[in-house]
């Protein structure tokens, strides 16, 4: 591979219209040199249509991609020399390993030698030169996937961009490829766009999310940021499960609030420089279940709730539990179940705790 490192990427104000329908609504993101981004999203909302239009192949409706600095909107396909991954994107059946990842070689003229050594480079990188004479029949669905990853970098590209290149292969071997495709990425440190709409995957791979809803980006950020503070109920809902806790805002002050919700009183600390609701307006918190403790006899907490568990089921690494309170409803506590003394029953009363810095105040999203 050559020194020339990754591309920064920036999509300004990127639209996709298909008559009345808008499938991308002003999407402006930034992609670092050599960062791997995810486009996250329902399916529907647009991740395609973006990575489309980042490869030439979608003319958006509004709006401009950029490339280290340059337009590229009005450039073809074949002259922004990205590398390309789609879900399950064939390779050519007749050909072997070595000629499917010499194809994009011989497309843009390079000599017999010069192919050799890249196709071996490329294969090298994807644990698969001594795979090169075989068919692609001759392969399992991870390796099909992993000379396509070959077949997308041999070239130097630009770019690598991955529609779901993972999302036919069963549940461990796509894991082990998502490792692969992390330590590849930490290999050619190449700025990688790959869109999925698997939170874990998404949570693993990335050093950013971009978060997608009906088009519209909600919220980019780091992983570990996006799902501590999410600012919305989707972006919470979305990556990672969430209790939602609806209530009154009492005595805001700068580090924070609290939230009533019948006789609860929930104590919401806020980050440096956010800003409290106001008095009695009516606040939406995300609380992840994992956050949530059980409180024993004299045991305190920034916030308590009493209620009852309606629901268990054991999970290996621990227990899930729904527990009905009179003040919040319905929620969901996971509780670690090694070296826990804790034995799950229906009816049985509960005293919940958390942390102040648990709850997150989210945004009801605009209907
Ligand atoms: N050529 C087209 N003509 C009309 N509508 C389109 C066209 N291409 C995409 N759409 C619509 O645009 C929206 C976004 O599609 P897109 O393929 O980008 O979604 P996605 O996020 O990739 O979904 P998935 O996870 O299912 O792949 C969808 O509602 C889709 O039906
Ligand atoms: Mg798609």
């Amino acid at each position: 591979m050559s020194e020339q490192r990754g591309h920064a990427l920036t999509l300004q104000e990127v639209s996709k219209h298909y008559g009345t329908f808008t499938a991308v609504d002003r999407v402006s993101l930034d992609v670092a040199q050599g960062e791997f981004l995810t486009l996250l999203g329902p399916s529907g909302s647009g991740k395609t249509t973006i990575l489309m239009a980042v490869a030439g192949f979608v003319a958006p409706s509004a709006g401009s991609i950029v490339l280290d600095g340059a337009d590229i909107t009005p450039l073809p396909p074949e002259k922004r020399n990205f590398g390309m991954v789609f879900q399950g994107y064939a390779l050519f059946p007749h050909m072997t390993v070595a000629e499917n990842v010499a194809f994009p070689l011989r497309v843009r003229g390079l000599s017999r030698a010069d192919r050799d050594t890249k196709v071996r480079a490329a294969l090298d990188l994807v644990q698969l030169a001594a795979f090169a004479d075989r068919l692609p029949k001759q392969l399992s669905g991870g390796q099909q996937q992993r000379v396509a990853l070959a077949r997308a970098l041999v070239f130097d590209p630009n770019l690598l961009l991955l529609d779901e290149p993972l999302s036919a292969l069963d549940k461990k071997l796509r894991a082990e490829l998502q490792e692969e495709l992390k330590a590849l990425h930490r290999r050619v440190g190449r700025t990688f766009v790959n869109v999925t709409h698997d939170q874990e995957e998404a949570l693993s791979l990335s050093d950013r999310i971009a978060i997608l809803n009906h088009g519209k980006l909600v919220q980019a950020g780091a992983p570990g940021a996006l799902y501590e503070r999410p600012r919305t109920r989707f972006v919470a809902d979305f990556l990672g499960k969430s209790n939602f806790l609806e209530g009154l805002v009492r005595q805001p002050h700068p580090g924070g609030f609290t939230l009533e919700a019948g006789a609860a009183q929930l104590t919401v600390s806020l980050p440096a420089g956010e800003a409290a609701p106001a008095a009695g307006t009516r606040s939406l918190l995300s609380l992840r279940p994992e956050k949530i403790t059980l409180l024993g006899e004299g045991e305190e907490a920034d916030s308590i709730v009493d209620g009852r568990i309606v629901a268990w089921s054991y999970l290996g690494a621990g227990f899930s539990l729904r527990i009905e309170t009179a003040d919040l409803g319905e929620i969901r506590a996971n509780l670690p179940s090694w070296r826990s003394a804790f034995a799950p029953a229906e009816g049985l009363p509960v005293r919940l705790g958390w942390p102040a810095e648990a709850a997150v105040p989210v945004e009801e999203d605009a209907a």
